[in-house]
Formats: C-alpha cells, structure tokens, sequence
C-alpha cells in the first residue's frame, strides 16, 4: 500500500507504479501458506486465499479470528511469518521479506479503516491531494482533477473544501475511500469501515464500493457484520475461524446451504 510522505516514485506514466494486467476473472492476489503469530498465539495458521480482479469479498468472522491480520499483509502494513504472496502474477512476498515487485505494484492496493483516518486541520480536496503530490509529484492541476474525479465518485463532490469537523460519519467514510481512489487502485481493503454508523448510512456507504466495482472493476475484500450487504453483493464469503479460512464459497452456499458447525452459529449469532 502506498503511504503518504515516502519518496516519489519513478517513472514515466502517471506514476502509481506500472500498470496492472489482470483483468475481471484472473487472480488478482493470491495468498499461500500465510502464517503469523504474536508471542505464542497463531494468529494466521496457514492462510491459502485468492481474490479475483473486480470481486467483491466479504470477510466474516468472530473477533480475534485474524482478518484484520490478513488484511493488513495483504495492504503491505504487517509482513506475515511465513508464506508467499502473488499480486497480479508476480511474487511480492517470499522468504520472509517483500521482493522488489512489491514497491511497483503497492500503490494499487488501498486500505481504509474504522475510525476516520482523515486529517482534522485540512480540508478535503488538501486530504485527498497530499498524498500523490508528495508521492507521485503530481502537479496541483492534475491533482485537483483527479480529487474531484473521485469525489465525484462518492458522490461528496460539493464538500471540496469543507473540513472533517463539518462531515458526517458516513461523508467522512466517503471522502477515505475518495482518499484511497487517487492513486487508481485495484483493490480496495476494507476493515470494518461501517461499523460505527447507522445502518442506513452504512447501507449507502457500502454502496458506493459495490458501484465502484461496477463501473471501475476494483476488486474489495471487506471485513463487515452486514449480512444483507454480504449476501446481496459479495462475489464470495470468507470465514475466519481461529486463524484459518473455514469457509470460502459463494454467498447462497455460506448463508443458506453451509455445513459448517462454526458458520452455522456465527450466522445464527448475528442474524438478530
Ligand atoms: N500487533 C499485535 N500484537 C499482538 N497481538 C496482535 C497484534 N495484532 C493482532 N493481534 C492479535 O491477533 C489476533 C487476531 O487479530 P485480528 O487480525 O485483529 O483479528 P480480527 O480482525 O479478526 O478481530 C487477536 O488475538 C489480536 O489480539
Ligand atoms: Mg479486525
């Protein structure tokens, strides 16, 4: 995942990195083999888990079973133990480091979280440009374009130039994955991004990534508790449970059709 505030980038195009090549169907992240503990807790215990370009993934699970984790090696934010990760057919994790290719494909994938990540003391279009412009080199212009590009995509296009103190819980959610949007990702990780709103803002949050798979083809792995988000419009639904995928099929199969003991009462659990 790229950061803002590391060095620019080089090269010729736009500059996030060189261009992505897999298309709506291919594998666009494959996990093999993923470990990580703390201390002696397993928190991944051998994690194999493909996420196809233009997807949308639901990761499910009790808290404490991993998925932050995973999300979090998958963005570039923790190295796991052990295992190897792919990203767009090149290897950008193996014998317990990043390789080179990592560092040309990073800035594709874009993480947004709970609490409202946002800078308090600048407004939106300063929030969404810092980044490529320290980053990419971006000039002002083209960074403007692209913010409002992508605040259009949002729908927070007339909030340019407000300040998060003046947003809504839902708006400022919407301006993060504005945020996440300038750098042209291809996959977008979502922790638990609705968790602190009403379900009617969320319902419209969550929304806007469905539409962004839609129209942009980016693929979304998100950690939520919204079943009928889930089960209207995930590709496939993941299971954590104690540090291993137990489950990984299609939304029918997980919500209606599942054998599995630990799903089965996870589903019961959060149902009502
Ligand atoms: N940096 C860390 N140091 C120690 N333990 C951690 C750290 N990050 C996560 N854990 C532990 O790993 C386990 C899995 O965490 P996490 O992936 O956040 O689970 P989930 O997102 O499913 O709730 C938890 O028991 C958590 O306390
Ligand atoms: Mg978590």
């Amino acid at each position: 995942m790229s950061e803002a505030g590391s060095a620019p980038t080089s090269g010729a195009h736009s500059g996030s990195g060189r261009a992505i090549s897999a298309t709506k169907g291919d594998i666009l992240v494959s996990c093999q083999g993923l470990q990580k503990s703390f201390g002696d807790r397993e928190v991944m215990k051998s994690i194999d888990f493909d996420m196809r370009a233009g997807d949308i993934t639901v990761i499910i699970g009790r808290s404490g079973s991993g998925k932050s984790t995973l999300l979090r090696a998958i963005a570039g934010l923790t190295d796991p133990d052990d295992g190897r990760m792919v990203f767009d057919g090149e290897v950008v994790f193996e014998d317990q480091k990043r390789t080179p290719a990592w560092k040309q494909v990073d800035s594709h994938v874009g993480m947004i979280f709970q609490s409202y990540t946002l800078w308090p003391h600048m407004d939106v279009l300063k929030n969404l440009t810092l980044a490529p412009r320290k980053r990419l080199g971006m000039t002002e212009k083209d960074a403007l374009g692209r913010a409002e590009k992508a605040l259009a995509e949002v729908g927070m296009a007339d909030h340019i130039h407000s300040k998060p103190v003046q947003l809504s819980g839902g708006e400022r959610q919407r301006v993060a994955i504005a945020r996440a949007l300038m750098m042209q990702p291809k996959l977008l990780l979502c922790d638990e991004i609705t968790s602190a709103l009403d379900p009617p803002v969320a319902a419209e949050v969550l929304d806007v990534l469905r539409r962004l798979k839609e129209e942009e083809g980016i693929a979304v792995a998100l950690v939520t508790h919204d079943m009928a988000f889930a089960s209207k419009a995930a590709d496939r639904v993941v299971f954590f449970h104690q540090g291993e995928i137990a489950v990984n099929t299609t939304p029918d199969e997980a919500f209606n059709h599942t054998e599995d003991p630990e799903l089965k009462k996870f589903i019961e659990a959060v149902r009502f």
